[in-house]
C-alpha cells in the first residue's frame, strides 16, 4: 500500500532505489523487484541473506542485498528514495533503535520515505518477558499466552510519546496504530502495531 500511494506513479521504477531494512527471507524484496523499483535488502544474519539470495534467484528477481546491522548502513547518505521495514526495528534494544533511525534519516534522500510495522506497547505482551531495558524484553525463556514472541531475545514495544521523540528530526511523522485482537481461550488480549510513515 505504502508503495503503490508514494511510488506507482512514477514512470520510471528502475529509478527509484528502496531498502529494505532486516530483508529476512525476502518476500518483499522479491514484490519490490517484481514492480520493477530498485530493490536493495539488509540483514544481520548470514542465514537469512543467502535464503533471501536463493529466493530471489528461484523467482528470476533482482536486488542487492548485503549482510550488516542496520546500525551502520552500508551506504552513502542520501542514497535511497525509500526504506522500508516489517517486524525488523523492533527486534532492537532501545539504544540500537536510535542509531537505525539516525541511520535511516541519513541514507534517505531529502524528501525520501520511510514505512515501517512496530509492535506497540497496547500489546499484552508488553512488560513480559526478562526486562532488557525500559521498554526491551528478552523472551527466550518466556512462554506467553499465544507465543507471537517467544523465543526472541530481543522485543522492543514502542509507545506514541517514545515514537515521536525518536522520529522528530524527520520532516513528517504519520503514525497509525492497528490493533487486532485475538481470541485466546476466554480472554480477548490486544495486539498491537504501530504503522509509521517518516518523511525526510
Ligand atoms: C521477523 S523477520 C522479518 C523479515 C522480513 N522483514 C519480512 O517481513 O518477511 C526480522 C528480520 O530482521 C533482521 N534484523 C533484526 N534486527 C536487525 C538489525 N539491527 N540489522 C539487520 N537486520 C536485522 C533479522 O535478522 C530478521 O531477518
Amino acid at each position: 500500500m505504502f508503495m503503490a500511494h508514494n511510488y506507482y506513479h512514477v514512470p520510471e521504477r528502475e529509478n527509484i532505489r528502496v531498502l529494505e531494512i532486516g530483508s529476512g527471507t525476502g518476500c518483499n524484496l522479491a514484490f519490490l523487484s517484481k514492480e520493477g523499483f530498485a530493490t536493495y535488502g539488509l540483514d544481520h544474519s548470514a542465514f537469512a541473506v543467502e535464503m533471501a539470495k536463493e529466493f530471489l534467484e528461484e523467482r528470476q528477481c533482482s536486488a542487492e542485498i548485503v549482510h550488516s546491522c542496520a546500525t551502520s548502513i552500508p551506504f552513502e547518505s542520501g542514497f535511497f528514495d525509500a526504506c522500508i521495514e516489517s517486524n525488523s526495528i523492533h527486534c532492537n534494544s532501545t539504544e540500537d533503535i536510535l542509531k537505525i533511525f539516525d541511520e535511516i534519516y541519513r541514507v534517505l534522500k531529502v524528501g525520501g520515505k520511510f514505512f515501517g510495522i512496530f509492535v506497540s506497547d497496547l500489546s499484552e505482551e508488553f512488560g513480559q518477558g526478562v526486562p532488557f531495558d525500559e521498554r526491551t524484553f528478552d523472551f527466550t525463556a518466556t512462554k506467553t499466552l499465544r507465543g507471537q514472541f517467544d523465543g526472541f531475545p530481543v522485543i522492543h514495544f514502542f509507545g506514541k510519546e517514545e515514537l515521536l521523540e525518536m522520529t522528530q528530526k524527520f520532516s513528517s511523522v504519520l503514525l497509525q496504530t492497528d490493533i487486532m485482537t485475538l481470541e485466546t481461550g476466554n480472554n480477548r488480549k490486544p495486539l498491537g502495531y504501530w504503522l509509521v510513515e517518516l518523511q525526510k
